[in-house]
């Protein structure tokens, strides 16, 4: 069954606390290895949503952005693997981080700032839109827009 179908296509959020929990839902119904596209500007939720992750696959201690290795890497009942692309300078950079070495399965890549990886973004990475409609009012999408 297509993914999709499973989950939310669009949500509302108007609390932090409400993207995490959206993000808890999701983790459930995520295959075993999954890769997510995270969009969206600064700002968004992008990483608030990937506590929400963090915290349902039992992942302890800070997710803080990742600021010197571009990614971060936390187990928990699923690996997390955290990359933060905004300061790649070429999509290519992306391949030299060489994240598939890294991989343990059960796992999850989340990727905020994919435009930066553009066309080398693995196809099957489903895709997250996060947008802010009104002071407060934030909209999350998940597949395409
Ligand atoms: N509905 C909401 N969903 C998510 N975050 C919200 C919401 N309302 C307020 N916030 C706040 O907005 C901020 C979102 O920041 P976050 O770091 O998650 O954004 P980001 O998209 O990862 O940004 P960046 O591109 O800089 O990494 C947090 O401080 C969070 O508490
Ligand atoms: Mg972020």
């Amino acid at each position: 069954m297509n993914i999709l179908a499973k989950l939310p296509q669009q949500t509302i959020t108007t609390t932090a606390i409400e993207t995490h929990n959206l993000a808890k839902i999701i983790a459930k119904q995520l295959p075993k290895d999954s890769i997510l596209a995270l969009y969206g500007e600064l700002g968004t939720g992008k990483s608030t949503f990937t506590r929400g992750l963090a915290e349902a696959w039992q992942i302890n201690g800070p997710i803080n952005s990742p600021t010197y290795h571009f990614f971060n890497i936390y187990k928990g009942t699923r690996q997390l693997i955290h990359l933060d692309a905004y300061r790649l300078e070429n999509p290519e950079d992306y391949l030299e981080l060489m994240i598939e070495d890294y991989l343990s399965s059960p796992f999850c890549i989340v990727i905020e700032w994919p435009e930066k990886i553009g066309r080398l973004l693995p196809p099957n990475a489903l895709r997250i839109y996060f947008e802010i409609i009104q002071d407060g009012i934030h909209r999350i999408t998940v597949g395409q827009k």
